[in-house]
C-alpha cells in the first residue's frame, strides 16, 4: 500500500505533467486567447509601485504577456527574472525578449513551487499562475523567500464564487477552470497568501469575486 506522502508526491507530479501539456499546447495562441484580461492584469501590476532600477520576479510568465509593462517600469537598469515550467511558453517568452532586444529580462524554465528562484527581489508578480501550481502553499512560500524584507507580491487570479447565492455555479466553475487551465482545486491562493505573508489585502474583485487581485508585503 502506498503511504500518504507517496500519494501526495504522485499527485504533485501528475499535476505538473498535465500543466506542461496544457500550457505547451496553448503557447502559440495564448496572447490572442487571453486578450480580454489585459485591463485586469495591467491594473494588478500597476498596483505595485515598481520603479526604474527595481528587481522583479514573474512567476508563471507564460509567453511573456506582461513583459512590456514590467520592462517599461523597471527601465534599462532594473531586472526581470521570469519563470515558467512549460518549455514552449519559455521558448515563446525568450523569443519575445530577443525580438525586443531586452538585455535585462531573463527567462528560466523551472517549477516555481520547488526551484530555487533566487532572492532579494523588490517585487514578485503572478498573473493567473498561482492557482495552477501543483502545491499552492509551497509556491507562495517560495515567492515569500525570494523577496527582500519590505518586498511586495501581487497576484491576479481566479477562484470559485466566494460568497452569496451565486455560489450555486461553483461546481461548474471549478470543472471549467480545471479543464481549461489545470486549476488546482486543493489549494486556496488568497488563504495561502494571508497565511504566509505578513500583510495581505484583496484590492480588487471582478465578476462576483471570481477574479481578484491580492497584494501582500513581506515585513521581516
Ligand atoms: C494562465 S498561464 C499565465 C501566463 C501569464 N502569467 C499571464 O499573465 O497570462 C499559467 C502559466 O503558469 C505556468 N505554470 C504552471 N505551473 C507552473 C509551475 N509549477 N512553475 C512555473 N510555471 C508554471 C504555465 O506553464 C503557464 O504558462
Amino acid at each position: 500500500m502506498k503511504s500518504e506522502s507517496e500519494d501526495t508526491e504522485t499527485g504533485y507530479h501528475r499535476h505538473l505533467e498535465r500543466s506542461q501539456k496544457r500550457w505547451d499546447r496553448k503557447s502559440d495562441r495564448y496572447d490572442r486567447d487571453e486578450r480580454e484580461l489585459a485591463p485586469m492584469r495591467e491594473a494588478a501590476i500597476g498596483s505595485l509601485d515598481i520603479e526604474v532600477g527595481d528587481r522583479v520576479l514573474e512567476v508563471g510568465c507564460g509567453p511573456g504577456t506582461n513583459f512590456e509593462q514590467i520592462r517599461s517600469e523597471i527601465g534599462e537598469h532594473g531586472s526581470l527574472i521570469a519563470i515558467d515550467y512549460s518549455p514552449d511558453m519559455v521558448k515563446a517568452a525568450r523569443q519575445r525578449v530577443e525580438r525586443r532586444g531586452w538585455e535585462n529580462v531573463t527567462v528560466r524554465r523551472a517549477d516555481a513551487t520547488a526551484a530555487d528562484i533566487g532572492n532579494g527581489f523588490d517585487f514578485a508578480v503572478a498573473i493567473l499562475s498561482m492557482s495552477v501550481m501543483p502545491d499552492i502553499q509551497k509556491a507562495v512560500e517560495n515567492v515569500y523567500r525570494s523577496l527582500r524584507n519590505g518586498g511586495m507580491f501581487v497576484a491576479f487570479d481566479v477562484r470559485d464564487v466566494p460568497e452569496g447565492p451565486a455560489r450555486i455555479v461553483n461546481p461548474i466553475l471549478r470543472w471549467y477552470f480545471r479543464w481549461y487551465a489545470n486549476w488546482n482545486p486543493d489549494g486556496d491562493v488568497v488563504e495561502s497568501v494571508a497565511a504566509v505573508f505578513d500583510e495581505s489585502e484583496i484590492v480588487e474583485t471582478y465578476v462576483a469575486g471570481i477574479g481578484y487581485t491580492v497584494v501582500a508585503r513581506k515585513s521581516r
